[in-house]
């Protein structure tokens, strides 16, 4: 990428011609070479499972893209005993060379933006903006933690004394074997961001992509192959089941997990974890059920564009999708027809291609999700826009847009994970607020208003870890390593801490105080 231009999820159109071209390329190139098959990576090794399984493109349903193992679990027990192998020689590596290994990849990250990102568009269904984006956002997050390592000096602190023959430290040290099973919807940035965050604190890593993208996952374990990360220190299994995942969740020999996904198997993993015979951290990232606020003292024109991105960007499959709107009795009609104006002059169709900003919902089951839900929405609801799905040789479906929907409808409290939004008005704003809060989520939350003493009110009382104010580039979406943390409250989070923030790679570690006396 030209050193200048720089894509983030904050991109509202391409920065530069030269970007599209690189992209395009990457995409042809990406499309002669399907059907290949991709192996596991364990202790080093390239390995072939006894049953492979075909990832198929939502873009299109005939492009099988590549072949992939289905691991045993077997498969998983050895990548855990190679993680466990290795932990001894990488703990004992000096930080300042973890931090050297995993710059390096995140520079190879960055080198092969276009080619990761092309595979990842065909995929998922991103569109090229998106896909860039997390990449980018993927050698970023494995570069904030590289820097926290620095500027803390790999975590050893000097502390006070007693007396001059006593030296006191706070060490913080790795826990060991980490296991990190990721999403399909940010399928580098969520595996990259907390393996590169394990790594660099000293654990070794056993990787778990989520089934319908263990191409990217691939991808990122080249990064890691080349940028030098010795043997056993980074392993990747795969399955198209729930063994491998399962065997990783139930083996006392993982030591720390990071989850990002639905909050029911987030909460079956704390679970587990909490019974077994020692206490092991789990950091879990469950979703959410995201609130706009939007005040009869906005500017509806930010407002309509924020909650038109947040909503539907993706399809509405980030766990930082906007999903209700609180709009102001006064100004409502005037925000709904803004909406639906720019939701109208959304392209949906082959994420690839340039002018197509919505792609396919991610699988099958995700595709006939939407028509349930919908279906449900159109009988209690008043459905504004969308609701239909395409006709075509992928799982593409309309953004959608629901009226009057009755307060007590389940749907007003279910993550859907699709790209639909209820709206529903207000008088008072605490009323909205009340209404905003009384979901089991809290990860990201959006307010529009001119008002400052209505925008403090909204940072005061709001239950969510990320918020957003007055922002057009995405209502509650969009969050970037070191400007956003990004972590939730309540059902959406386990730890209270965000993921790029300033607090997140100390999770991977646990602390040891040191006194010695002379
Ligand atoms: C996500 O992880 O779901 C999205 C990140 C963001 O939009 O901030």
């Amino acid at each position: 990428m030209p050193a200048k231009i720089k894509v983030t999820y904050s991109t509202l159109a391409s920065p530069d011609p030269l970007l599209d071209e690189l992209f395009d390329e990457a995409v042809a190139k990406a499309k002669a070479n399907m059907g290949q098959t991709f192996p596991m990576y364990i202790d080093g090794q390239e390995r072939i499972a006894t049953e492979q399984f075909e990832k198929v493109s939502p873009v299109d349903t005939d492009l099988v893209m590549g072949y992939f193992q289905k691991g045993a679990e077997q498969d998983a027990e050895d990548a855990i005993a190679a993680a466990r192998a290795a932990f001894e020689g990488w703990r004992k590596t000096p930080w300042q060379e973890r931090v050297a290994i995993l710059r390096k990849a995140a520079d190879l990250i960055s080198d092969r933006l276009f080619d990761m990102a092309a595979i990842m568009s065909i995929e998922v269904g991103k569109n090229r903006l998106e896909a860039l984006g997390d990449v980018e956002e993927t050698a970023d997050l494995i570069r904030y933690y590289c820097d926290q390592m620095e500027e803390h000096d790999g975590f050893s602190k000097i502390l006070k004394a007693e007396s001059p023959h006593h030296h006191n430290r706070s060490v913080l040290k790795p826990y060991g074997v980490w296991a990190v099973i990721s999403p399909f919807n940010f399928p580098c940035a969520l595996a990259g961001g907390p393996s590169g965050g394990a790594m660099v604190a000293g654990n070794t890593v056993v990787f778990k992509p989520a089934t319908d993208t263990p191409y990217t996952g691939w991808l990122l374990t080249t990064c890691y192959r080349d940028a030098g990360v010795p043997d056993g220190v980074f392993n990747f299994v795969t399955g198209s089941g729930r063994t491998v995942g399962q065997t990783i969740i139930d083996s006392p020999e993982v030591d720390g997990i990071t989850f990002t996904g639905s909050y029911d198997i987030g909460m079956h993993i704390i679970r587990t974890f909490a019974q077994s015979q020692l206490p092991r951290p789990v950091i879990a990232e469950m979703g959410g059920k995201n609130p706009t606020i939007i005040s009869n003292k906005a500017d509806l024109d930010k407002a309509a564009l924020g909650v038109m991105r947040s909503a539907f960007g993706l399809q509405g499959q980030k766990c930082s999708a906007c999903s209700r709107v609180y709009v102001h009795r006064d100004v409502k009609d005037e925000f709904q027809q803004k909406l639906l104006d720019l939701t109208k002059k959304i392209n949906v169709g082959d994420p690839t291609q340039k002018e197509n900003w919505m792609g396919p919902v991610i699988n099958k089951s995700t595709f006939e999700d939407y028509q349930k839900f919908t279906a449900q929405l159109a009988e209690s609801g008043n459905v504004l826009y969308g609701g239909k799905v395409l006709d075509l040789n992928g799982y593409f479906v309309q953004p959608t847009i629901v009226d009057d929907l009755p307060e007590s409808h389940p749907l007003w409290k279910h993550e859907m994970f699709l790209p639909i939004v209820t709206i529903a008005d207000f008088e008072d704003l605490d009323e909205a607020m009340a209404k905003a809060n009384d979901v089991e989520y809290g990860l990201t939350a959006g307010f529009f208003s001119e008002d400052e003493d209505e925008i403090e009110w909204f940072l005061d009382n709001i239950e969510a870890g990320v918020l957003y104010v007055n922002r057009e580039t995405g209502a509650t979406t969009g969050a970037w390593p070191g400007y956003q943390a990004f972590g939730g409250w309540k059902g959406s989070g386990s730890t209270g801490k965000a993921g790029g923030s300033l607090y997140y790679v100390q999770q991977y570690m646990h602390e040891q105080s040191q006194t010695v006396v002379d």
